[in-house]
């Protein structure tokens, strides 16, 4: 990859012309839409699954995601339940790409093929999250590198860009460590982050001791300011912090209105925690601006992505700002790599020492840059 691209796909992650047209007027930025509620899973923690319910069609969801284009949004996030599992995903994403949509699509990466990650990339697809939440299976979640490492080879020449996401509870935090240490030796933009409660405010598991989840936090608020590939912003690492603390944060959350989320029956959810039973193909621009407030249940709130868009909204300057000082300092290592090798590391496999990831899986030097590289085809 030449060594603009690498530098262009640095500092791509925040979409930052784009996303800076939905800061300054009222149509939404992004929309999160399950394919499916179905799931070849079943993670302890986790209530957006129901292997009662059929596959949505596929003229429905075509027809949902031309409505969630006209309302003017910009990126379109396919999750689940375990959007894999859908047999029209390919078509799906390419689909999306046509009205012009950014796509990204978020997975436990199980049933994911070398063949199909070349199917999704043909298809337009541009950001593949797999969610890794330790370095071996246990009762609690089967998402581990044990199943993804062998996969990380699929990307080496694919133009999805990848980063990985893991969820810390007590029974992951002892392999938290490992598993980002794994992420970003290989040069992929990584992120753990706090396990969130239900909408009734219950955590499925048990969430871990405070003082160690707060050292880990703190790390990584640390190695972000570094300029290492935390996959998040330092704002939501300071507000999981803040939870931590159960100190008071001060935002208005703009769920429902910059960002919503679409059921996979159609219904117009404000966030994965709050529902409504409004159809998506009745909700108008008004509709959604009528849910730019703040609301009853935002102590706590751990839907980070609505976290994060709000705290955009509200401090653009400042959030973007340290985005950007952030990844100014890769740029000498993207320099030192450009004249090397761009693939390095992505296909060491090994994982039976999780306390041990560094030496594991090889040394720190970068891989390819796996930032979001996303770029829309047409404004909305
Ligand atoms: C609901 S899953 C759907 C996509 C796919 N099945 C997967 O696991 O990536 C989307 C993301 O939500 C995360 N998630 C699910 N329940 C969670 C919880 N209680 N706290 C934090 N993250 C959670 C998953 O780990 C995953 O990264
Ligand atoms: S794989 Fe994803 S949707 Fe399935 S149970 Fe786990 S977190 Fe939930
Ligand atoms: S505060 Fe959190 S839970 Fe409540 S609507 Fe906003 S994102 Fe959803």
């Amino acid at each position: 990859m030449k060594l603009l691209d690498k530098i262009g796909r640095d500092f791509s992650g925040y979409n930052i012309l784009e996303s800076g047209k939905r800061l300054l007027d009222r149509k939404p930025l992004q929309c999160s839409l399950y394919v499916t509620d179905r799931c070849n899973l079943d993670c302890a923690y986790c209530t957006e699954y129901d292997n009662s319910r059929p596959h949505p069609n596929l003229d429905d969801l075509k027809k949902w995601i031309r409505k969630i284009r006209e309302l003017g949004t910009m990126r379109i996030a396919l999750v689940g339940g375990e959007p894999l599992v859908h047999p029209n995903i390919v078509e799906l994403v390419r689909y999306c790409r046509e009205l012009g949509f950014a796509t990204s699509l978020t997975t436990n990466g199980f049933l994911l093929t070398r063949k199909l990650l070349a199917e999704l990339e043909d298809a337009g697809l541009q950001v593949m999250q797999i969610s890794v939440d330790r370095m071996t299976p246990s009762p609690i979640t089967k998402k581990s590198f044990k199943t993804i490492l062998p996969k990380l080879d699929y990307f080496r020449d694919s133009k999805i860009s990848l980063h990985i996401t893991g969820v810390i509870c007590a029974d992951t935090l002892p392999e938290s460590q490992a598993v980002l240490e794994t992420g970003l030796s290989r040069g992929i933009p990584t992120e753990v982050r706090l396990v969130h409660a239900d909408s009734l405010r219950r955590f499925r598991v048990d969430r871990g001791a405070r003082e160690e989840l707060e050292r880990f936090i703190d790390s990584m608020i640390e190695r972000k300011r570094r300029g290492e590939k935390i996959h998040t912003s330092e704002a939501i690492l300071n507000y999981q912090r803040s939870l931590l603390r159960g100190e008071h944060v001060e935002w208005s959350c703009v769920a429902g209105y910059k960002l919503f989320f679409v059921s996979a029956q159609g219904k117009f959810w404000i966030c994965s925690m709050v529902h409504t039973d409004k159809h998506i193909m009745d909700v108008t621009l008004d509709d959604l601006y009528a849910n730019y407030r703040k609301k009853s249940c935002q102590e706590g709130c751990g839907v980070y992505c609505a976290v994060n868009a709000s705290l955009l909204v509200e401090k653009p300057v400042a959030v973007l700002g340290k985005e950007i000082i952030a990844r100014a300092k890769r740029l000498p290592s993207i320099w030192s790599r450009s004249s090397g090798s761009q693939i390095s590391n992505l296909t060491r496999t090994g994982v039976t020492n999780p306390n041990d990831a560094q030496k594991m899986n090889g040394s720190t030097e970068g891989g390819p840059s796996a930032d979001e590289g996303v770029t829309l085809r047409e404004s909305a």
